[in-house]
């Protein structure tokens, strides 16, 4: 159901690559909420040919840009200027990538060439996106600047890997920038920590259907989907969340919160004896 949430609102999307994205869910629920914006990922990504589809479904124009891209990104935020006819009122950064996951590498033998890659494409990116919106004054005021995050960037979860590091660098940026947008342009500057969501960069991390899995059991609500993380976006590039800023909002069902649920422990104890088993109440 929409709500017009968004009429007349202009925005960028950063990071839609295929229909499991959470970008490109976000990108469908912004025009059906009344948004008109402009899609980008890397030239790589568009010469997969997915986002086309997107593009025809939103109205959207598309551009690419590298996001570790200085020069990219002023290009596309001034070409999304011209197309969309002036300032935008929101942007999502839905980037995330490490080339030592992709080849394997653990946390204690990092190719250090790769960990700049990581920093630089999934939090760094974010800096510069920022950096150069407010030097174009391409934000309007109460504009809403969103990237998405993970809980591994307070607590350490197994083969998260050196994208842990990216993502608290990620939040401090939210807090350090947010400061500034907020203070001189009235732009606000969160980040949203989603559960893991099976897509092209979350199916990466090492036993990452047993991370699902666990955190499934552990959530009381269960884990959040990339529909809702999609919803999530929304109120925050929405008018009814114009004093919410610096933030890391956690978008996961309650796992942030929790140690250990019935459920979890169930499925733990599976490993035990049988007579550890029989000690269990069926109900807690
Ligand atoms: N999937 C999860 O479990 C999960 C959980 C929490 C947070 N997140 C975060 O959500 C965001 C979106 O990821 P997703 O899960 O939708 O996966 P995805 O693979 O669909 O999206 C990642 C995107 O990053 C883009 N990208 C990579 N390098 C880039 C560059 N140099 N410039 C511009 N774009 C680049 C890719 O092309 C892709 O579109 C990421 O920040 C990810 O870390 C994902």
């Amino acid at each position: 159901m929409a709500y017009n949430l968004l009429k007349g609102k202009k925005g960028i999307i950063f990071g839609a690559l295929n229909e499991n994205s959470i970008a490109w869910k976000v990108a469908l629920k912004a025009y059906e909420e009344g948004a008109q914006f402009v899609l980008t990922n890397t030239p790589v990504a568009l010469r997969m040919g997915e986002l086309d589809e997107l593009g025809k479904a939103c109205n959207a124009p598309i551009i690419p840009a590298d996001a570790t891209s200085y020069e990219d990104i002023e290009r596309l935020i001034t070409e999304s200027m011209k197309l969309l006819g002036g300032k935008v009122d929101f942007i999502l950064h839905s980037i995330g990538m490490s080339p030592n996951v992709r080849k394997g590498l653990s946390y204690d033998d990092l190719n250090y060439a790769y960990f700049q890659k990581t920093l630089d494409i999934s939090a760094i990116s974010f800096h510069k996106i920022m950096q150069v919106s407010r030097k174009l004054d391409a934000i309007n005021p109460w504009g809403s600047v969103v990237a998405l995050s993970y809980v591994a960037a307070q607590r350490t979860l197994y083969g998260y890997n050196d994208m842990a590091d990216a993502k608290a660098l990620l939040e401090s940026i939210a807090r350090s920038f947010g400061y500034i947008y907020g203070r001189d342009k009235k732009v606000r500057v969160n980040t949203i920590s989603q559960s893991p969501t099976m897509t092209t960069a979350g199916s990466g991390v090492r036993g990452f259907d047993n991370l699902v899995d666990f955190s499934e059991r552990t959530s009381p609500l269960g884990n959040a989907t990339a529909e809702e993380c999609a919803d999530y976006c929304i109120t925050l590039f929405s008018d009814l969340t114009r004093k919410v800023t610096m933030q890391n909002l956690f978008h996961d069902g309650g796992f942030s919160s929790m140690g250990m649920s019935y459920r979890a422990m169930t499925q733990y104890s599976k490993s035990f004896d049988c007579e550890a088993n029989e000690e269990i109440p069926t109900e807690w």
